[in-house]
């Protein structure tokens, strides 16, 4: 069977909560999984805003067509927001839905980075992360559009899928506030294992949630540098 272009890039635009998303660039297409766990995650950091008038500091990561970021900047108006990702495309796409969701300037910044290499010195109060997470040795079981048209960059993660998730890990917690927090999106088989590289990390306090259709997708870390 030849594989169709995927509907979202003959789109001018796709919705992503309550922004809008160019994907001329053909960065990686936004998932409803990310979707949902993103809309959470912002209702609870409003929700747990003690001052209103304080500016939260925001990094989205890997931020591919921005929209995770955007997401937050449209629906947060005291954040700001580092965006980050090692591909030029993803770079220009980010800029692009920037002006197209009429974003200031004055509250964000775009870095064209692998991981945290141009991020040094900086602390955020939360970090976003939607890293690659599809195993190299399960690409047969990736439908053949997604391997067509999407960009490899935004899929793979060495033989196991996990080489982002442990390299970010890692490093995540140098650019974290005291009692900053990650919010993780992950592949469900990769669970335990990302449990055990939390605990060898010293992340004491996370939790794992599950998206729409049931499955574990994304974990909430909470880095305590200190014992309150
Ligand atoms: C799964 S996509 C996520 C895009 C977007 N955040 C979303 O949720 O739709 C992963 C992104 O990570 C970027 N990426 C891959 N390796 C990277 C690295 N070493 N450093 C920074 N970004 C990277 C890719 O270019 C891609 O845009």
């Amino acid at each position: 069977m030849k594989a169709g272009i995927p509907t979202e890039y003959l789109k001018k635009k796709i919705g992503f909560l309550n922004c809008k998303i160019d994907l001329s660039k053909k960065t990686f297409i936004p998932r409803i999984e990310t979707e949902y766990w993103v809309r959470k995650a912002i209702k609870e950091i409003k929700k747990e805003l003690k001052d209103k008038n304080k500016k939260i500091k925001v990094l989205d990561v890997f931020a591919g067509s921005g929209c995770i970021g955007i997401a937050i900047l449209k629906s947060i108006g005291n954040s700001l927001v580092d965006f980050n990702d090692i591909d030029k495309r993803a770079i220009a796409q980010i800029k692009t839905n920037l002006k197209l969701n009429e974003i200031s300037s004055k509250r964000y910044r775009v870095h064209k980075s692998s991981f945290f290499e141009r991020l040094k010195g900086r602390r955020y109060d939360f970090i976003f992360a939607n890293p690659p997470y599809i195993a190299k040795q399960r690409v047969k079981e990736v439908e053949s559009s997604v391997l067509k048209y999407e960009p490899n960059i935004a899929l793979f993660s060495g033989k196991k899928g996990i080489y982002h998730i442990k390299r970010f890990l890692k490093e995540a917690k140098n650019f974290l506030k005291k009692n900053g927090i990650i919010y993780l999106e992950f592949d469900p088989d990769q669970k335990e294992e990302i449990k055990h590289i939390l605990k060898k990390n010293k992340y004491q306090h996370f939790r794992f949630f599950k998206d729409q259709f049931r499955k574990h997708r994304w974990v909430k870390i909470i880095y305590k540098t200190q014992k309150t």
